[in-house]
C-alpha cells in the first residue's frame, strides 16, 4: 500500500523522520525557516530607519451619495511618487497613489466604484474580505482592458474565452451586507497580480457598524490603518520586481531563483520606507494588513511594556472578536489582518517603541516607530466583551456537511514548475468544490512551505493545526473569523467554513503572490 504525502502529515511521520517530502528543503530557497521566498537586494542607497513620518492614504470622496449607495471613481493610472526620499519611483496606483484611496463604507449600505484602467495592461480588481455577487469580485480573467488595447494581443488563458471583459472601465457593485471588518482592494489580473501589486495596487476599505462604533475603543484619528509590505528599489528609485517580461505584456512569472517568492529588503508602512509616528500616552487602534507579495512578519514592541501584553487584539480579518485577546507577538502573512490596540500609557512621555518584525534580519527586523511625546487624557476603554455578532456559538463542527482535502504544494504544469493544488494548476474552467448555499464545511488544507490560503466571499474559523512538532491548537492569533490562514510548513490545518452570501464561482488561493500567479488557485460554486 502507498501512503500517500497528506498521511504522513497526519500521522507527523515527515518530521520524524525528516524525509519524504518531494520538494520540501529545495522549495524552501529562504533565509530561514519561517519565511518562504528570495531576497531581493536594492541598488538604491536606502534611508535611515524613522526619518521619515507616516502618512495616512487619503479617503476616497464619494462622486455622488444617495440614500441606498455611495458612488465613487477611481482611475487606476501611472504616477511619479516620492517613497524613498529623494528618489522619484514610478507607481501604479489607484488614482495614481501608492496606496490607493480610502473608502469608508457602512455596512448594508452599497458602495458602487468606477474603476476605469488608464494602464497599459489589463486589471482587475477585487475586494479582499468583501462578500461580492460574483460579477463584482475581481475574478482573475474578468478584466478591465486599457481603451485601444487589442484583447489578441495578450497572454491566451485555457479558458478565457466567454469571460466578460470591459473595456476602459469597470462598475463594480458592492452590497456590503457584512460586518465592520477591515477590507483591502487589490489588483487579481490572471498570471500578474504579483507584479501589479508590487507596482502599486493596493487600498484599504474599511467597513464600520453600529455595533462597533458603540464601543468605546479608540476612535477618530486614534484609529489607523497600517499596511506594510517590502519592496525593492533599483538606483533611480524605481521598483525591482523579477518578471520574466517587465512590461507584464507578454510571457508571465519570475525568474526561476524567486519562484518561491519575491521578498524586498525595504519595509514601508503606508508607503513610507521605515515610518516613524508621534503619539500621546494614551490607547490606539491600529488596522495592520500585511500587502507583501510573499514575505511574513512576526510584531513586537521594543520595548515591551513593563506590564500587560503589547497587544490587545480586537478584530481579525472578519471584523470584531468576540473578547479581546492579548498578544505578546503576532505572526502575520500576507493579507491578514490584525486589529489590535496599543496602549502608550504604559511608556514614559520621551519613550521611542519600535514596532520589530522578528522574523527579519538587520534592516527587515524594523517595520516603524513610535514616539510618544505628550501627555493627553485617555477616554478610550476596551470592554470585556466586544461583539454579540461573532456568532461562533451558533457554526459548530458538528454541523458540517461534509470534509474536502486540499494539499498546497509545488508542482510540475508543462515542464515546468509551478505551484497546485491537489498537483493540479489553475484552470477557471474547472470547479474542484460545489459548496450549498447556507451549508457549513471542513476544508482541510495541508501544506510543504509557508501557503497563506485565501478564500474568496467567505470567511472561516480556525479549528486545528496540527503537526508533529506544535500539537494540533489553533494559535492564539487564529481566533476570530479568518478569510486567510497562515499555514506553516508541513502542517495540516483543518477550517469550518460557513458559504454564505452569494452562489456563483469564486476563487481560493494561496495568497503569496508569486504562487498564486504561478497557478496555486482553484474555483468553488457556491450552488
Ligand atoms: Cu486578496 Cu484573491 O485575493
Ligand atoms: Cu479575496
Ligand atoms: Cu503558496
Amino acid at each position: 500500500m502507498e501512503i500517500s504525502r497528506r498521511e504522513f502529515l497526519k500521522l507527523g511521520l515527515v518530521a520524524g523522520a525528516g524525509i519524504a517530502l518531494p520538494f520540501g528543503a529545495s522549495a524552501c530557497s529562504s533565509p530561514g525557516q519561517d519565511l518562504t521566498g528570495r531576497l531581493l537586494r536594492s541598488k538604491a542607497r536606502l534611508p535611515e530607519p524613522f526619518e521619515v513620518p507616516l502618512s495616512l492614504p487619503p479617503v476616497a470622496k464619494p462622486v455622488l451619495i444617495d440614500t441606498t449607495t455611495d458612488y465613487y471613481e477611481i482611475v487606476q493610472k501611472e504616477a511619479g511618487q516620492e517613497i524613498l526620499p529623494g528618489l522619484k519611483t514610478e507607481v501604479w496606483g489607484y488614482n495614481g497613489i501608492f496606496p490607493g484611496p480610502t473608502i469608508e463604507a457602512k455596512s448594508g449600505k452599497g458602495v458602487i466604484v468606477r474603476q476605469a484602467n488608464e494602464l497599459p495592461v489589463p486589471v482587475s480588481t477585487h475586494l479582499h474580505g468583501g462578500r461580492t455577487p460574483p460579477e463584482s469580485d475581481g475574478y482573475p480573467t474578468d478584466l478591465i482592458l486599457p481603451e485601444g488595447h487589442s484583447p489578441h494581443a495578450q497572454h491566451a488563458h485555457p479558458g478565457e474565452a466567454g469571460e466578460p471583459s470591459n473595456r476602459g472601465s469597470k462598475d463594480y457593485v458592492y452590497p456590503l451586507e457584512q460586518r465592520a471588518a477591515t477590507l483591502w482592494y487589490h489588483d487579481h489580473r490572471m498570471d500578474f497580480t504579483g507584479p501589479q501589486v508590487y507596482k502599486g495596487l493596493a487600498g484599504f476599505h474599511i467597513i464600520r457598524d453600529k455595533e462597533e462604533d458603540a464601543l468605546p475603543i479608540p476612535k477618530g484619528e486614534k484609529d489607523v490603518p497600517l499596511m506594510i509590505c517590502d519592496r525593492s528599489f533599483d538606483e533611480d528609485g524605481s521598483f525591482m520586481y523579477p518578471s520574466l517580461d517587465p512590461t507584464l505584456r507578454g510571457e508571465p512569472g519570475v525568474e526561476n531563483e524567486y519562484m518561491s517568492g519575491v521578498l524586498g529588503d525595504v519595509i514601508l508602512v503606508n508607503g513610507v520606507p521605515w515610518p516613524f509616528m508621534e503619539v500621546s500616552n494614551t490607547r490606539y487602534r491600529f488596522r495592520i494588513l500585511n500587502a507583501s507579495n510573499a514575505r511574513r512578519y512576526e510584531l513586537a514592541l521594543d520595548p515591551e511594556p513593563q506590564d500587560g501584553a503589547p497587544f490587545v487584539q480586537v478584530g481579525s480579518d472578519g471584523g470584531l472578536l468576540g473578547a479581546p485577546a492579548h498578544h505578546r507577538r503576532i505572526p502575520i502573512a500576507p493579507a491578514e489582518r490584525f486589529d489590535v490596540v496599543i496602549d502608550f500609557s504604559r511608556y514614559a512621555v520621551g519613550t521611542k517603541v519600535t514596532l520589530k518584525n522578528r522574523l527579519g534580519d538587520g534592516r527587515t527586523s524594523d517595520i516603524m516607530r513610535f514616539d510618544v511625546v505628550r501627555k493627553e487624557k485617555d477616554e478610550s476603554v476596551i470592554p470585556e466583551r466586544l461583539s454579540d455578532t461573532v456568532d461562533f456559538e451558533g457554526l459548530d463542527a458538528s454541523g458540517a456537511r461534509l470534509t474536502r482535502e486540499f494539499d498546497f504544494t509545488r508542482t510540475e504544469h508543462q515542464g515546468r514548475v509551478a505551484w497546485g493544488i491537489n498537483d493540479e494548476v489553475f484552470d477557471p474552467a474547472r470547479i474542484v468544490a460545489r459548496p450549498e448555499l447556507g451549508s457549513t464545511e471542513i476544508w482541510e488544507f495541508t501544506t510543504d512551505v509557508h501557503h497563506p490560503v485565501h478564500l474568496h466571499l467567505v470567511h472561516f474559523k480556525v479549528l486545528s493545526r496540527q503537526s508533529f512538532a506544535r500539537g494540533s491548537k489553533p494559535l492564539p492569533t487564529d481566533a476570530g473569523w479568518k478569510d486567510t490562514v497562515d499555514l506553516r510548513p508541513r502542517e495540516v490545518a483543518r477550517v469550518l467554513v460557513r458559504f454564505d452570501g452569494y452562489r456563483g464561482s469564486y476563487v481560493f488561493h494561496c495568497h503569496n503572490l508569486e504562487h498564486e500567479d504561478m497557478m496555486m488557485m482553484a474555483n468553488f460554486e457556491v450552488a
